[in-house]
């Protein structure tokens, strides 16, 4: 099928190139000119781990191709996905611009009829807005093609998106006509073969669905979060606590890390934005709002924990930041808790020493150069002369390290735990100080 892509960042990229390699033929449009030319050099703008084969594979074959010519990319599928941002604007709602922009586009340049699939991740509604800007631009140009507008949220990982996206757990796809469906249906086959994941549902129930989904984990680790900060001053293991209520088969062990904040491109927007909707309809959303004050409060507290040993005195101390990112196995780093702790470390006068093993170039483009910030080769480097070590991002690499060489590195052996990915026990017998997330007053006294 002939399948055209708006936006190709990691949903946008991940769904073309999946699509081309089981046969469609794709092309991806991007306004950001400097990223076609990139990707028509065959270079990936963003990490995600085997897109760069998956890519160059099917840009070989001629399946994939890249382009920012409008008239280009709604000339040729039948399939029109919108994949692009939706930020958060001023009030925390999602700015649609940018979706809208292209249904915009698509009007302009249809020709034909047109399904419209929405992969956006946007408020309820957004499908009746995109058809009304379709409709508007066509009746300005005095024609009545015909077009059909679906929702079809995406629910991949990244830094497992082309899984997720080649074996999703679920494919929800929003319509009100049976035909788009079906032909919906045939798109998503190669993927969908081993049971019936296919859920079809109504436009508004479908925008909803991807909120609701993100919301409800956010609030898993929003609450963990508040129970490993009530375990802490009552003296108690949130990693005992864990195992404890992991095991009931109603809650189970996913998403109940406790941790130092959740961050990333989804769930905070997406958070914001759905308790905007329920704003928009006169509907106090109490859950939401707490979920997201527990947040930006977790975002904190590995700042008021290394604050805390150094007396409230950070001025001329260094430390070392292991992990850039949001989450292991991504580049991106869009309101993840290192941002949080960096800055407020440099508010508070003190100097980071940072290694992530993908993030380094991203870390580079938001904060440039900066006396404040080195940003290192690699764990090691890091480490060099930093007063302690705060562990961010729970990379594999960093799961087991060498801790004499840890300890000879660091000017003094603190390790603050982000992620409660070390042994307290372990690390206080071998001289660290350590810290960290809900462990008990042993544990982050000791
Ligand atoms: N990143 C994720 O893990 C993830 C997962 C599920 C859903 N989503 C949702 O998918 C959407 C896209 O997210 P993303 O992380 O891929 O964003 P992104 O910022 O990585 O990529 C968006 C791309 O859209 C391009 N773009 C903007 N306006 C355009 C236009 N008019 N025409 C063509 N291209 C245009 C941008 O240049 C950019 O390359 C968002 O709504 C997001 O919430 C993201």
């Amino acid at each position: 099928m002939k399948v055209t892509i708006f936006g190709s960042g990691y949903v946008g990229l991940v769904t073309g190139a999946c699509l081309a390699e089981v046969g469609n033929e794709v092309v991806c449009m991007d306004v950001d000119r400097p990223k076609i030319e990139q990707l028509n050099k065959g270079k990936i703008p963003i990490y995600e781990p085997d897109l760069d084969r998956l890519v160059s594979r099917n840009a070989e074959a001629g399946r994939l191709t890249f382009t920012s010519d409008p008239a280009e990319a709604v000339g040729h599928g039948l399939f029109q996905f919108i994949a692009v941002g939706t930020p958060p604007d001023q009030d925390g709602s999602a700015d649609l611009q940018y979706v809208l922009a292209v249904a915009q586009t698509i009007a302009e340049h249809m020709t034909d009829y047109r399904i419209v699939v929405d992969k956006s991740t946007v408020p309820v509604g957004t499908a009746d807005k995109v058809r009304e800007r379709i409709r508007s631009v066509l009746g300005r140009r005095g024609t009545h093609l015909q077009f059909d507008v679906v929702s079809n949220p995406e629910f991949l990982k990244e830094g497992a998106a082309i899984d997720d996206f080649m074996k999703p757990d679920r494919i929800v796809v929003g319509t009100d006509n049976p035909r788009t469906t079906e032909l919906l249906r045939v798109l998503y086959a190669p993927f969908n073969r081993n049971h019936d994941r296919l859920i079809a549902m109504d436009i508004r129930s479908a925008e909803l669905t991807k909120y609701a989904a993100n919301a409800m984990l956010a609030t898993k680790i929003s609450f963990m979060n508040e129970l490993a900060n009530l375990a802490e001053r009552v003296g108690a293991d949130i990693e005992q606590v864990r195992n404890g209520i992991g095991s009931d088969s109603r809650i189970g062990y996913s998403f109940i890390y406790p941790g130092c904040g959740y961050g990333g491109s989804c769930f905070p927007k997406d958070v914001s934005a759905l308790e905007r909707t329920a704003m928009e309809v006169g509907y106090d959303a109490m859950l939401l709002r707490s979920v997201q004050g527990v947040n930006r409060r977790q975002k904190q507290v590995l700042f008021d924990k290394i604050s805390g040993h150094f007396d409230g005195d950070l001025k001329g101390r260094t430390i070392a930041v292991w992990g850039l990112a949001f989450k292991p196995n991504t580049d991106d780093m869009r309101d993840a808790p290192s941002r949080v702790l960096m800055e407020a470390l440099w508010e508070a006068g003190a100097k980071v020493r940072a290694y992530d093993p993908v993030a380094e170039k991203e870390a580079h483009r938001i904060y440039g150069d900066r006396a404040d910030l080195c940003l290192c080769d690699n764990a090691d480097a890091a480490l060099e002369g930093a007063d302690a070590l705060a562990l961010v991002t729970e990379w594999s690499v960093f799961r087991s390290p060498d801790f004499d060489q840890v300890k000879r590195l660091l000017k003094g052996p603190v390790i603050f735990d982000g992620r409660n990915i070390y042994d307290p026990e372990y690390l206080t017998e071998r001289g660290f100080r350590y810290y960290g997330i809900g462990r008990g007053r042993s544990a982050t006294d000791s």
